[in-house]
């Protein structure tokens, strides 16, 4: 990039944890505002009360008996890829050493690349995704034309090479949701929203597939212009059909008027973050799903508990926080469709690799606040995905696949995440509670470490969860989680395998109500009480068989300015790392390293992306790789396998309270006002990314 960085002075009164108070509204729907979701006690196994009542008036209220589902047939596609091993290395280029300068903290109103380091933007909201499709205008803002348009809020990033040349590939992206008083030309509040508008946002949402292309023998990537661009799509929350996949499809809680056999959905909410399977598809969590529904406290008194537990309000016919689509279309007012809610919160899975294929919501992975889901290959062949529920105080999942991996075979890889094994993950310490004193101190055997369980809470059409049936199980899935006393963790996001070592990395960004009031306190696991800046959670599974049931667990990395000495870099000195806070999302390159990018920094510099040996000599040794501009939080990444190219998505920059297009907080990326966009970084010279 050749703009200089700003310093623009508007900044907004803050949120919680450091958000400002305009992303909490957007975002998460005022989420910190709210009860805390989670307020089980956790019983032990023996203990379990009958959760019965809570559940039955959901059957009742669809007035059936479960429906189990066959699987869905899924469309061959011409070609097996595996994404992540995409763009071989060219001979002789060393790869794998962390050796950049790390770029200060700061609040530029810009993209801060290390030196020797170039970027561009690839796709910014309202570029044409599909051919022919307009350009952004925000004066001429529709349905059918953002339908077109790359949508807004760009969160998880996917890069799916077309065959081996390395020149042309997928870029696959999430849009999780929408600022209209950054989009709208003269917003004032969303209650003013006209209908139209209001589709133009649900457009808005979704996913897009755009072909790319490599530029030159560089690094960079842009937009393919040439050819019929036959897998560039748009998926949107406004009309695209879902199938709905495993044994919840069909099940009471998920029919509907409008769908009576509870298999087909419109639209997808809130996708966060995701993951490229080996065989060449994309995994979509559908996240904060709760914000876009009214009318819970007009629900049948037998629904409320199962639809508190995701965070909808039942007390409030328009909770803070609504995005009032109901007044676009009528499914997201509970009290008239009490079901529509719990046909959200799933894992999707898009083939961008076929572009009339509907994509699935897949229940046997659970229902989650799903921040996203990667998945590696266990040596029995099974697929094992590893999933976090984004919302303080609740658990991590993983999900066995009951076939195995058939290498070559897309078309049966295609139905593997139809039907598995869900489990959930309980905690223990290995040090005794009275070192865990809530301030971040190590206990005296030098690490927050321990033993960790996963609990079997269905299988296939079999539920282990007393009182519950697997079509429940799967869809309340946090209350079966709740039965079986899994552990409360300070919020985890992206969780992810490292395909080099096999070990599991789980960004737990944040709990502010950690130890605080009456809220559950510190164990080895969150181990600091008002945890401001989050930790990263490894996961070593007992012999390396992911399908097993029993795990080793610590915590690599207690983020924090490294000067507070509640901070824990795997034992690396901490005059050398960057400062990091809010951990959301993580990669790896081709050599195993660990990338993070954050999501809130409470430190006071715009958030960021950042790299660390996670093996080694070097392991703790974290450094600052980029920066993103003023209001803007960092997601993707993705490392391409040939390391040359790291994509970032920019998603709200500018969300700073007061900002609007005439009086923006942001000007990046075109100079005008603030616009959420793709960025490719590399190094100009061909060198590996990190070096
Ligand atoms: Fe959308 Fe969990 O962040
Ligand atoms: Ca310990
Ligand atoms: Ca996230
Ligand atoms: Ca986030």
């Amino acid at each position: 990039m050749t703009e200089r960085p700003r310093l623009l002075p508007l900044l907004g009164p803050a949120g919680h944890a450091g958000r400002d108070a305009m992303t909490c509204l957007y975002r998460c729907g005022n989420a910190c505002e709210h009860p805390i979701p989670n307020v089980s006690s956790n019983p032990s196994l023996g203990e379990v009360v009958s959760r019965r009542g809570l559940l039955a008036g959901t059957a009742a209220a669809a007035g059936g008996a479960l429906v189990l589902s066959s699987a869905v047939a899924a469309e061959p596609a011409a070609a097996a890829v595996d994404p992540r091993a995409m763009m071989p290395l060219k001979p002789g280029r060393p790869a794998g050493a962390l050796t950049f300068k790390p770029i200060p903290p700061n609040k530029l109103d810009t993209l801060v690349v290390p030196n020797g380091y170039d970027s561009a933007v690839v796709m910014r909201w309202g570029d044409p995704v599909v051919p022919g499709a307009p350009g952004l205008d925000v004066d001429r803002l529709t349905p059918a034309r953002q339908s077109k348009q790359f949508g807004y809020n760009n969160d998880f990033v996917g890069v799916l090479p077309i065959g081996n040349g390395g020149r042309r590939a997928l870029l696959v992206v999430n849009h999780e949701y929408t600022n209209e008083e950054l989009m709208f030309p003269g917003f004032t509040s969303l209650d003013a929203m006209t209908v139209e508008q209001i589709e133009v946002a649900m457009a808005a949402h979704g996913l897009s597939v755009v072909e790319i292309e490599r530029v030159g023998d560089t690094g960079q990537w842009r937009r393919a212009e040439r050819g019929s661009l036959p897998y560039n799509r748009r998926i949107t929350a406004l009309a695209t059909r879902f199938d709905l996949t495993g044994p919840a499809a069909g099940s009471a809680p998920l029919r509907t008027a409008a769908d009576p056999r509870g298999r087909t959905v419109i639209g997808t909410l809130n996708n966060c973050s995701g993951g490229v399977t080996p065989w060449g598809t994309v995994l979509s969590g559908e996240e904060n799903f709760n914000q876009y529904f009214v009318g819970g406290d007009g629900v049948p008194e037998a629904l409320k508990p199962s639809l508190a537990r995701y965070g909808v309000s039942t007390t409030a016919r328009y909770p803070s926080g609504s995005r009032k689509w109901e007044r676009a279309q009528e499914r997201f007012d509970l009290a008239r469709h009490p079901n529509e809610a719990n046909r959200f919160g799933w894992i999707v899975e898009v083939d961008p690799f076929e572009p009339l294929a509907k994509p699935r919501k897949h229940t046997a992975l659970g229902r989650l606040k799903h921040e996203g889901a990667n998945v590696i290959v266990a040596g029995s062949g099974h697929v094992v995905a590893y999933m976090g529920d984004d919302e303080r105080f609740d658990y991590l999942y993983k999900f066995v696949s009951a076939k195995r991996y058939r290498s070559g075979d897309r078309r049966h890889n295609l139905t593997l995440l139809e039907s598995g094994t869900l489990y959930v993950a309980k905690l223990t310490g290995d040090s005794p509670a009275a070192e865990i004193d809530g301030t971040g101190k190590l206990p005296s055997d030098g690490a927050f470490d321990g033993t960790g369980q996963w609990i079997k809470l269905v299988s296939g059409e079999q539920s282990f969860v007393p009182d519950m049936t697997a079509a429940e199980v799967l869809t309340f899935t946090r209350l079966a989680g709740d039965a079986v006393g899994a552990t409360k963790m300070d919020r985890p996001e992206d969780v992810q395998p490292s395909l080099r070592t096999g070990k599991i990395y789980a960004a737990m960004t944040n709990n502010t109500n950690r130890g605080v009031g009456t809220n559950p306190g510190v164990d080895e696991a969150n181990p600091r009480n008002n945890n401001k800046h989050g930790h990263i959670f490894e996961i070593t599974e007992d012999g390396g068989d992911h399908t097993g049931t029993t795990f080793t667990w610590a915590l690599p990395i207690v983020c924090g300015d490294p000067a507070d000495p509640s901070t824990y870099f795997a034992g690396f000195d901490k005059t050398k790392v960057s400062p990091i806070s809010c951990p959301d999302n993580v990669a790896f390159d081709s050599a195993g390293n660990l990338w993070i990018s954050t999501d809130g920094n409470a430190l006071g510099s715009n958030d960021g992306l950042f790299a660390t040996p996670i093996e080694g000599a070097g392991k703790g040794h974290l450094r600052q790789f980029l920066t993103v501009p003023l209001g803007a939080e960092t997601c993707g990444p993705f490392v391409t396998g040939d390391d040359r190219s790291v994509f970032v998505a920019v998603q709200h920059p500018g969300e700073i309270t007061g900002a609007s297009q005439a009086n923006p907080a942001s000007t990046w990326p075109d100079g005008d006002f603030a616009k959420p966009a793709v960025v490719v970084t590399w190094r100009p010279d061909g060198g590996p990314a990190g070096s």
